[in-house]
């Protein structure tokens, strides 16, 4: 076998028609034109087999869980219960116990802010986030500042977006409680050293909390390879449907941690003059949870689990590289974030022409890019623009709509400058 030919073998064959036969919302489209969606980091779109389980779920299984005694009631919660487990394998996690259904990544870092935080971060002691973080691990934080007068120190990140594991171990020191960290950014697309991140805290006797709301759609996490303390990840971003997201906590921590809301379920016994709680997971999932949500995001698990995920990431890999020579060749146009080894993220901005406006442009011709500064102001900042136009890949997407963008672009850089 030559050299050439050993190269193709080991690329794992991939047919991206047949995933986009899975995709209903590819086939429509936007403006007179094909729909290229190249907004997966925001939100990705969802396989038949998601709709269908939820539309299943409401025709003919619908009741609420853990309450009724009938058989539909019964049906329902053993589908939701279903999905923990199915969470529980897809990233290996030591029990269902440890897997707490959340509306989103954002609400399960608030509760790890509310709970954990308030209850075992006091004056003085510093949480470690990094500069490229988005939002929803900077804003928690920000309140428990408030809170408790704890610290926050700031990771750099360098112009093309790494994060040195040095200036991690320079930030992490004896007074750190916390490390927050994303597991894949947003806007540049940088995969950070989790494992050795994880080793750098505990070295340190502090906890390690990763956000992996891109972490969880680029490639298999292993919570327990990780040794991470905390991982928070969305529904919404792994083709599953919104308003549901996981939190994965060691139980011992949850076990340790009070309750976030109080209400039903979440109690073991409630009388006026106190309450008791129920064992985990439901000691924090009060009131009725989102039920058929959850039941779509264990759908979504079984689609993505169904791939040959090595094969999806080669795919990814090579939009990447292909969207990355050809935007390079546009005059005018920067990319922001090109730290080696990157996920399936490309931010760039256009001299003259600002993001909105390039993305306004691009919507004529069918192609959806989020523009703007990403909830990630601070990392706006750093990378000196007020914002940046970002295309971001899945595995529905092909080489022509990397084409069909760069096409766009060309049209934009007329239009616009
Ligand atoms: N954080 C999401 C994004 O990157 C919404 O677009």
């Amino acid at each position: 076998m030559t050299a050439a030919a050993r190269r193709l073998s080991s690329v794992p064959a991939f047919d991206v028609d047949a995933i986009r036969a899975d995709f209903p919302i590819l086939a429509r489209q936007v403006h007179g034109k094909p729909l290229v969606y190249l907004d997966s980091a925001a939100s990705a779109q969802k396989p038949r087999a998601v709709i269908e389980a939820i539309t299943r779920a409401y025709t003919d299984d619908y009741a609420n869980v853990h309450r009724g005694a009938y058989y539909l009631s019964e049906t329902s919660t053993v589908a939701y219960e279903a999905a923990r487990e199915k969470v529980r394998a897809f990233i290996n996690a030591s029990s269902t116990a440890e897997i707490v259904f959340t509306k989103g990544a954002t609400e399960a870092i608030n509760l790890i802010a509310a709970s954990y935080g308030r209850a075992f971060i006091k004056a003085g002691d510093e949480i470690v986030l990094t500069a490229l973080e988005h939002h929803s691990n900077i804003v928690p934080w920000d309140l428990l500042r408030t809170a408790t007068g704890c610290v926050i120190r700031v990771v750099p990140v360098a112009a093309d977006g790494t994060v040195a594991l040095s200036d991690f171990a320079a930030s992490i020191g004896p007074r750190t409680k916390l490390v927050a960290v994303a597991h894949v950014s947003n806007v540049l697309g940088t995969i950070l050293p989790i494992r050795a991140i994880a080793d750098l805290a505990h070295a340190a006797g502090a906890k390690i909390l990763i956000d992996g709301c891109q972490g969880i759609v680029h490639a298999p996490v292993d919570v327990r390879a990780l040794d991470c303390d905390f991982y928070a990840f969305s529904g919404h971003k792994l083709y599953g449907p919104t308003g549901i997201g996981v939190l994965w906590a060691r139980e011992a921590l949850l076990d340790a941690m009070p309750p976030y809301q109080g209400g039903g379920d979440m109690i073991e016994t409630v009388a006026f003059s106190g309450c008791t709680w129920a064992p985990l997971p439901a000691k924090f999932e009060a009131g009725t949870p989102p039920i058929v949500q959850a039941i779509g995001l264990g759908a979504a698990i079984d689609y993505v689990t169904a791939q040959d995920r090595d094969a999806v990431r080669a795919h990814e890999e090579r939009l990447l590289a292909y969207a990355t020579a050809q935007l390079g060749q546009i005059p005018g146009l920067r990319l922001i974030g090109t730290a080696p080894g990157k996920a399936a993220v490309q931010s760039f901005v256009m001299d003259g022409a600002h993001p909105h406006d390039i993305a306004t442009v691009l919507d004529r011709s069918g192609v959806c890019v989020r523009a703007g500064h990403h909830c990630a102001q601070p990392l706006m900042e750093v990378m000196g623009v007020p914002a940046t136009a970002r295309a971001s890949f899945a595995m529905y997407n092909t080489i022509t709509e990397v084409d069909a963008l760069v096409t766009a672009l060309i049209k934009a850089r007329e239009l616009l400058t």
